[in-house]
């Protein structure tokens, strides 16, 4: 049996798998801080605690003694500061932050060709700028650091002892040199960073550590077994999924939505934010279009009306098409296409007469949206979009998957266990560190249970061009 541990935004979850079924899973939920407009926080503690409740959990439906080793999977670019003693100093700061914005602006005028060098243009999300925040607002910590973790090779350290990264998870820093797959020294030293606080480069099967005596008392799993160093949550979803063959590729519907599509060679982009980054198995690249609020609306729309996610949903498929204004998504700013850490989400075009379930229906239909805006952010960089498979939360609505279909004008399909996604690549890597699968095996895909065909809907195109047409208007007022 394998383990896949996905350090997620919302919920840490765990899967224990033979390589193709799971065999049993367990989420334990986290919240995010905010204590500031454009700060996105979490305690790394609180990644340990809710992996100790999942395994606990996992735990008593299959024997943790089976285990034969782990994986991990995480949310990307989060900046995981630690002293000498590998002490925390202040809590994580996230993806979705934004305070560092004008640091972006510094690093790309000291360096113009970090675009090339990096695979994206700077943007708060990733981990360089936050960096340079750190050195600027607090200098008391950067006095202090001696050690830059990402979420993941947090709770790999409290697991093994080893500070270490893959190569996937480093790509989202910025600092990554992502055509030699090596740190890169001119973005460190542009950025306030000590190249010695960067953990060591592995591949995702590489295994990087065995489960220490006092990680095993903590969560039930055996001292000794193998821990692979796994992956960024985009890279082990393209695992889940077999996405590690050039040509493949998927969506994510998570609290974040990507759209990924693996290469063999290394293409930037950079013009429109896509991200063309190394993949978490050699030899491999991949473009990838990042919203940061993927199907986020749709849970933060459940949260003000009081309902589930599932019946915000419902509420969408019951309303009047004709009759739905249009929501901009962009709660936390907006990645790809736009690199717009400033703009905010709202809704216009109400009515005296729109009445809840339409709200619902333009929340939706704007998740769809940001698809169809990263289907065209991919341009001619990759040659020909395959079909897509879907996973995360959001892919569990049929309702969903087809108006994204209808809104890209991709096929769409939904694969056995799509919800599982970057838990189960983690576990792959896992079975492949210890030989129980190859490289090659990687590239197994999982059945299709449903596809989802475009069918032309030509209102929902026009709502799209008044969608992309508002963000071009409240540009301005951000
Ligand atoms: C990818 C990204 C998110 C996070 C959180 O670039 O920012 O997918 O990894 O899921």
């Amino acid at each position: 049996m394998f383990l896949g541990i996905d350090i997620g935004t919302s919920a840490v979850k765990v899967i224990c798998t033979d390589g193709t079924t799971i065999l049993a899973s367990a989420t334990a939920d986290l919240t995010v801080q905010s204590p500031h407009p454009g700060w996105s926080e979490q305690d790394p503690e609180a990644w340990w605690s809710a992996t100790c409740a999942a395994l606990a959990e996992v735990g008593a439906a299959v024997s943790l003694g089976q285990v034969a080793a782990v994986g991990l999977s995480g949310q990307m670019h989060g900046a995981v500061l630690l002293d000498a003693a590998q002490k925390v100093l202040r809590p994580a700061i996230l993806w979705n932050d934004s305070r560092s914005t004008e640091d972006c602006g510094s690093l790309q005028a000291a360096l113009p060709e970090i675009g090339s060098v990096a695979g994206v243009l700077p943007l708060p999300g990733f981990t360089a700028p936050k960096l340079m925040w750190v050195a600027r607002e607090e200098p008391q910590v950067q006095a202090r650091i001696a050690h830059v973790l990402l979420p993941k090779d947090y709770i790999g350290l409290r697991l093994h002892g080893a500070l270490v990264t893959d190569r996937s998870d480093a790509a989202g820093t910025l600092w990554l040199d992502q055509a030699v797959r090596d740190w890169s020294p001119a973005v460190a030293e542009a950025s306030a960073t000590d190249l010695a606080w960067l953990p060591r480069l592995a591949d995702g099967h590489d295994v990087v550590g065995q489960i220490a005596a006092s990680a095993a008392a903590e969560t039930g799993l055996p001292t000794g077994i193998p821990v692979v160093a796994g992956g960024g949550d985009a890279a082990t979803g393209a695992v889940s999924l077999g996405a590690t063959e050039a040509g493949r590729g998927f969506i994510s519907l998570g609290t974040s939505g990507q759209l990924f599509v693996t290469g063999d060679a290394y293409h930037p982009n950079p013009a429109k934010f896509v991200h063309a980054f190394a993949h978490t198995v050699p030899g491999r690249w991949y473009q990838m279009a990042a919203m940061l609020n993927g199907a986020r609306p749709i849970a933060w729309l459940a949260g003000q009306l009081q309902i589930s996610a599932g019946e915000v949903v419902a509420l969408a498929e019951s309303a009047d098409p004709n009759r739905v204004p249009i929501f901009l998504p962009y709660l936390t700013g907006e990645r790809s296409p736009h690199g717009d850490p400033h703009i905010r989400a709202g809704f216009f075009g109400l009515e005296d007469t729109t009445s809840r379930a339409a709200l619902c229906r333009a929340v939706v239909e704007a998740v769809a949206f940001t698809f169809a805006d990263a289907v065209d952010s991919f341009g001619d960089t990759v040659a020909g979009l395959p079909h897509l498979a879907a996973i995360g939360g959001g892919s569990k609505s049929p309702f969903v998957l087809q108006l994204i279909a209808n809104a890209t004008g991709q096929r769409i399909g939904r694969t056995v266990g799509s919800d599982a996604g970057p838990a189960m690549g983690a576990a792959r890597l896992a079975a492949c560190g210890v030989g129980a699968m190859s490289l090659s095996d990687l590239g197994q895909q999982p059945d299709v249970a449903d596809w989802f065909d475009p069918t032309s809907d030509p209102a929902l195109n026009n709502r799209l061009q008044r969608y992309r047409a508002l963000y071009q208007a409240l540009k301005p007022l951000r």
